[in-house]
């Protein structure tokens, strides 16, 4: 006789058992703390226990055919990946995630709310509307205005500017494609998604005219009537100025006034890429180097950079609010009844991606717990330690720092050795200190010359591990000069 009842499939079941997962999910937490205080408090602990690629993949075909235990797989992915929480992290611009945030992340990836459309996501919708409406606030845009959170500063700066684009175009690229020959302006210095995010709406090599920068690093403003001229003599129409707030390479903020002045002169739309650097709107200390970021039409900023959440997590924010919900007019009836209509709480309908993650709660359980005074300290502490680095540096004669640091990204290079070796030897000093794995460091080029290259992302760096990378740099300079 055949059964009547679904037959059960075990591995299943235990894959959704709430019993095996309070078993693993603590043995897993005991694993990260044990692991954070380790990697916080013994500067003998690695900070990248580096492996070529090659190497690193065989290592994981190995233990894919082997018999390693799930809390052997959690602890080894700790061990082959590099450490942000460590103080001796100094690299790359991403933020040492508030421990609080990342819980808020494990849950967000259990709920799995996809929160493009309001059910599947009532609390993270409601969520993202106060922690926008709350950065709108301290960026100083005084109408109703209005944003979202999205993956990444690159598609942030990408749906800006198509915003920009349905604003300022004479024809409607959205609805019957390209006519005109369109064009934004922009700092030679920008982060280069800007460039990408310009040639994915179509503007060509040409449509994107890059300003020269000044000694500081920052747009030359006094360049740009005559690049805006030149374009518009060449049949361009300008759709946007988009000003850095503050770039990569060097952390320049441009004079977002006068970039302002000029956007509203020529009844062109403001972007501002603040990425990196647009959290300052919550310190004190050093939010007059974004003067002006209250005029733009459109400012990015990513909280997995300097505002201490798990990547990635950005906001664009509309000065006018109806600009947001202009960007992708669509009809998706499966998921809302009109497009027309402005629906804070569908967030998906202003926003590139359908489905995405419940980034809110990672930046609002960091608000519930310490306040949004702890962004403003999280910038002063990094800001200030880069300022007391860049001393440092210019106090040992056998470095050269590139520029006085306006945040905390600081390019620096070692010079006791004659000039045509410069290069070649800062490449090898980073590689041999990467590889050593006790610092991790970048490095960039600035004029065609290399530089390496320090972010201080981690408020837990002090002065003595700032000291030791310079002793640990003069030391390997001497081995590989001699
Ligand atoms: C100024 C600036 N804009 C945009 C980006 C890209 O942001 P994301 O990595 O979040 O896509 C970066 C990344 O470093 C950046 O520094």
């Amino acid at each position: 006789m055949q059964e009547n009842t679904i037959p059960k499939i075990d591995v299943l079941e235990k894959a959704y058992d709430p019993t095996d997962f309070r078993k693993i999910g603590h043995q897993v937490i005991d694993l990260l703390a044990d692991h954070l205080e380790k990697v916080q408090n013994d500067k003998e602990h690695l900070v990248l226990a580096y492996k070529d690629p090659e190497e690193e993949l065989t290592y994981w075909q190995d233990d894919f055919s082997s018999d390693s235990g799930i809390l052997d797989v959690f602890k080894n992915i700790l061990d082959h990946s590099i450490q942000v929480h460590h103080p001796r992290y100094i690299g790359h611009q991403v933020a040492v995630p508030a421990l609080i945030s990342s819980l808020a992340g494990m849950m967000s990836d259990m709920l799995s709310n996809g929160t493009g459309v309001y059910e599947m996501g009532m609390a993270s919708n409601a969520i993202e509307k106060i922690v926008t409406d709350l950065l709108a606030r301290k960026i100083g845009f005084d109408m109703p205005s209005s944003g979202f959170l999205t993956s990444g500063g690159t598609l942030a700066n990408l749906t800006a500017l198509l915003a920009a684009r349905r604003a300022i175009a004479p024809s409607s690229v959205w609805q019957n494609g390209h006519k005109e020959k369109l064009a934004v302006l922009v700092s030679e210095e920008a982060h280069y998604c800007i460039d990408r995010a310009a040639r994915i709406i179509g503007l060509g090599s040409d449509g994107i005219i890059k300003i020269p920068v000044d000694s500081n690093y920052k747009m030359n403003t006094r360049l740009l009537d005559h690049y805006y001229d030149k374009a518009i003599s060449e049949g361009f129409c300008v759709i946007a100025l988009v000003g850095c707030a503050c770039s990569t390479a060097t952390g320049s903020y441009d004079d977002l006034e006068t970039l302002a002045d000029f956007a509203n002169q020529h009844n062109i739309w403001f972007h501002i890429d603040g990425a990196h650097g647009g959290g300052v709107v919550f310190s004190k200390k050093y939010q007059h180097l974004a003067k002006g970021i209250e005029k733009a039409d459109s400012v990015v900023i990513d909280f997995h950079k300097m505002l201490m959440t798990p990547a990635l997590n950005t906001a664009l924010i509309f000065k006018k609010e109806e600009n947001a919900y202009q960007t992708f007019a669509q009809k998706a009836q499966y998921l809302w009844d009109s497009q027309h209509t402005r629906e804070w709480y569908n967030s998906g309908k202003r926003t590139f991606e359908c489905t995405k993650l419940m980034m809110s709660i990672k930046i609002y359980t960091i608000l519930k717990a310490y306040g949004e005074e702890v962004f403003g300290k999280n910038i002063d502490s990094l800001y200030d330690q880069a300022s007391v680095f860049a001393e440092m540096i210019k106090e040992r004669p056998s470095f050269e720092l590139a520029h006085a640091p306006e945040a905390n990204i600081i390019n620096f290079r070692y010079i006791k050795t004659d000039s045509k070796n410069i290069n070649p030897l800062n490449n090898a000093i980073r590689k041999q200190l990467v590889a050593s794995g006790k610092f991790y460091i970048v490095q960039t080029t600035i004029e065609e010359d290399r530089y390496l290259r320090t972010t201080i992302m981690n408020p837990l760096t002090q002065k003595e591990d700032l000291k030791a990378l310079l002793d640990e740099i003069e030391d390997i300079a001497l081995n590989l000069l001699n």
